[in-house]
């Protein structure tokens, strides 16, 4: 079974075990804290389950991080790590905010060794993927990053409260939006509807941006954290990121404002 079919495979049992719980309160129950530290709801650990399930069945021995349970040995000699998010944009879900989805990443041990990206919209049904040094698709479309370079034309996605405001807004830039789904949001700087995306608060986790990463890159777009330094690190759902995602044309103005 190639990457793309596992991550389907997964993304499909994902969308089936949580279909009866978008937009109902029973979704947000709260399970517990998950090992990120946040809280692990209902759609989240029925996420994670159903994930588990295909992977222990797939045969092959891998380390699974997933964002509820952090980490677990699948086998007795892993082949490669398999990054999960089972949902990315619960909050949304929870609420019947159609903007929502399932990412993947497979690498080894660090989010600058992801070797293949997989996002599923789980509303549109939409698939971004990516495959290192293969270039970025949508459902086999082949993606490119926008060639905006001017500050004041830039569309972005921006986090920029906590711990510190962050001078984007719209005197500055053409126009902010936040959608609340990082995974999703980057998807959009590699399709190049959006320009850039910035986010400041030290909250990203590895889950959450380790397949789009590679997407935003393979198509054509940059990636660093808020000092210009490529991402580097540990596949592990307790460490925490700021990343800038641009086009590659507007970074550096980016970097200075950030
Ligand atoms: C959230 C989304 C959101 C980001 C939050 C994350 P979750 O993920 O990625 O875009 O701003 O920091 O918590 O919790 O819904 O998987
Ligand atoms: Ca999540």
């Amino acid at each position: 079974m190639s990457y793309y079919e596992l991550c389907n495979e997964v993304a499909e049992a994902i969308q089936q075990a949580v279909s009866g719980l978008i937009g109902k309160q029973a979704a947000g129950e709260m399970m517990r804290i998950g090992a990120d530290g946040t809280p692990t709801e209902k759609i989240d650990e029925v996420a994670e389950n159903a994930a588990l399930q295909v992977l222990e069945a797939d045969g092959r021995s891998m380390r699974f991080v997933s964002e509820e349970l952090g980490e677990k040995i699948i086998g007795g000699k892993p082949e490669f790590t398999f990054v999960l998010d089972p949902i990315d944009g619960t909050f949304n879900a929870v609420n019947n905010i159609p903007f929502f989805c399932v990412p993947v990443a497979i690498g080894d041990s660090d989010i600058s060794d992801i070797r293949y990206g997989y996002v599923k919209n789980l509303v549109s049904g939409d698939i971004y993927t990516a495959e290192k040094g293969k270039g970025a698709f949508l459902n086999k479309r082949k993606l490119h990053v926008s060639s905006v370079s001017e500050l004041s034309g830039l569309s972005v996605i921006s986090y920029s409260h906590r711990p510190h405001a962050i001078p984007i807004n719209n005197h500055n830039v053409r126009r902010v939006r936040v959608f609340g789904c990082a995974a999703l949001e980057l998807c959009y700087i590699a399709s190049g509807i959006f320009d850039a995306f910035i986010d400041m608060r030290s909250m990203l986790r590895v889950t959450d941006i380790a397949a789009s990463k590679l997407i935003v890159e393979e198509a054509g777009g940059m990636v660093t954290d808020g000092e210009g330094n490529r991402l580097s690190t540990p596949l592990d759902v307790t460490k925490r990121v700021n990343m800038v995602a641009s086009n590659g044309m507007v970074h550096d103005k980016l970097l200075e404002l950030v």
